[in-house]
């Protein structure tokens, strides 16, 4: 399986941005976390983050014929980004979105997720663990596909 996983805004900012909320852990502690999940679980994957949302739609588009599996952190343009949620459509690959923090417990304009309709789930509220849970369901689906 080949997985690409996408962060989206500011979740290079990890540590460092409202810890109360996402923690103290760093983004290169995320990194190291998600290729430990991967190399246990025998999946190749590549990491990417960038601020922009052309950036994250060019990845997606790049990402067709290539990766298996995507998982997505979209961040704040998980609110705003129907071209994110259109991008992840047009390639047809499985996609799991994942939030660190639990967005339905937090302002009424963090409620609503474009990008979850284009995913099979959404994971949320579980910091890192989440991401775990998100490419373990991956295999599995691929598994059974
Ligand atoms: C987030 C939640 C979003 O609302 C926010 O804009 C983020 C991070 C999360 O992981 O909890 O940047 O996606």
């Amino acid at each position: 399986m080949k997985l690409l996983v996408i962060n989206g805004p500011n979740l290079n900012m990890l540590g460092i941005r409202e810890p109360q909320i996402y923690g103290y852990s760093t983004y290169a502690d995320l990194v190291r976390y998600i290729n430990d999940v991967c190399t246990k679980n025998d999946i190749v994957s590549e990491i990417y983050q960038s601020n922009h949302e052309g950036n994250i739609i060019d990845r997606i588009q790049q990402a067709y014929m290539v990766f298996d599996a995507i998982v997505i952190n979209p961040a704040a343009y998980t609110h705003t980004s129907i071209a994110i949620a259109d991008a992840i459509k047009s390639v047809n690959i499985p996609s799991v979105e994942v939030h660190l923090s639990d967005i339905t417990k937090r302002e009424d304009f963090r409620k609503h997720s474009f990008t979850s309709n284009s995913c099979l789930k959404t994971i949320m509220g579980k910091g890192f663990d989440g991401y775990e849970e998100a490419i373990l369901f991956l295999k599995d689906y691929l598994n059974k596909c």
